[in-house]
């Protein structure tokens, strides 16, 4: 049988992941080992394989059919626009990509005046503002700790993750626009679901139901 290849996303969200997958009878003994330095682990007898990847990198490699399925979250999959088919919201790391900046930054948004936006998302970014709000703004591209731009001058505004406002409410700045609701995606490659239909779509309906009944537990 030919391996099924999931691509999960190193870190947190992996671990998370392999907490939902083990409640429908996919394990990986191999990846408990917090030590190891491993990429790649196997469960021989369901004839699965998973591998870890940088965030950025789990949809492209779910596009080319490097694995089936992928776990990742929704800011990565909309920032990447890849080809892929996007089949369950796990509902895992929920939180919003906003427009944040100090409280002085309203009214220069709202009068669509001409200002820097910095942030890890360029792509979300300019669909946001020139497609969806026909806004033109100068986009900066950073690679982390984005709350630091409007801080020292760099940008008026940022576009970023907000999980629970702490670190805008800690460095003074605030919502000024929600973009879109982001949490943990279970992604497909175009090809495998239909070369793999019958154990993909059980994976997804397994997983479903496992999200209903905890849905009706809460
Ligand atoms: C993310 C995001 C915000 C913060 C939001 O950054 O970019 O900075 O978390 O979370 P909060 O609303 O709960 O404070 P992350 O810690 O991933 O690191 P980064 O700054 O390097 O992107």
């Amino acid at each position: 049988m030919r391996y099924l290849t999931i691509a999960l996303t190193k870190g947190r969200l992996a671990f998370k992941t392999m907490e939902l997958l083990e409640q429908i009878g996919i394990s990986c003994e191999e990846m408990k080992d917090k030590n190891t330095r491993k990429l790649i682990f196997t469960n021989e007898e369901l004839g699965i394989r998973f591998f870890l990847a940088k965030a950025n990198d789990v949809p492209t490699y779910v596009e080319y059919g490097a694995a089936d399925i992928g776990i990742s979250g929704k800011d990565v999959i909309l920032e990447e626009g890849r080809k892929l088919y996007e089949v369950i919201d796990l509902g895992t790391g929920r939180c919003k990509m906003c427009v944040c900046g100090p409280e002085s930054a309203r009214e220069r948004l709202k009068h669509h005046e001409l200002i820097r936006v910095a942030t890890k998302y360029p792509n979300i970014a300019k669909d946001y503002f020139y497609n969806k709000k026909h806004q033109t703004v100068e986009i900066i591209k950073l690679n982390g700790s984005i709350e630091l731009a409007p801080l020292v001058g760099l940008s008026e505004v940022i576009v970023d993750i907000v999980e629970t406002g702490s670190t805008l409410r800690e460095n003074g700045l605030t919502v000024l626009e929600e973009i879109c609701d982001l949490s943990a995606r279970v992604i497909v490659n175009q090809v495998s679901m239909k070369r793999e239909n019958e154990r993909i779509n059980k994976m997804i309906r397994d997983l479903k139901q496992l999200l209903a009944r905890q849905a009706d537990t809460v």
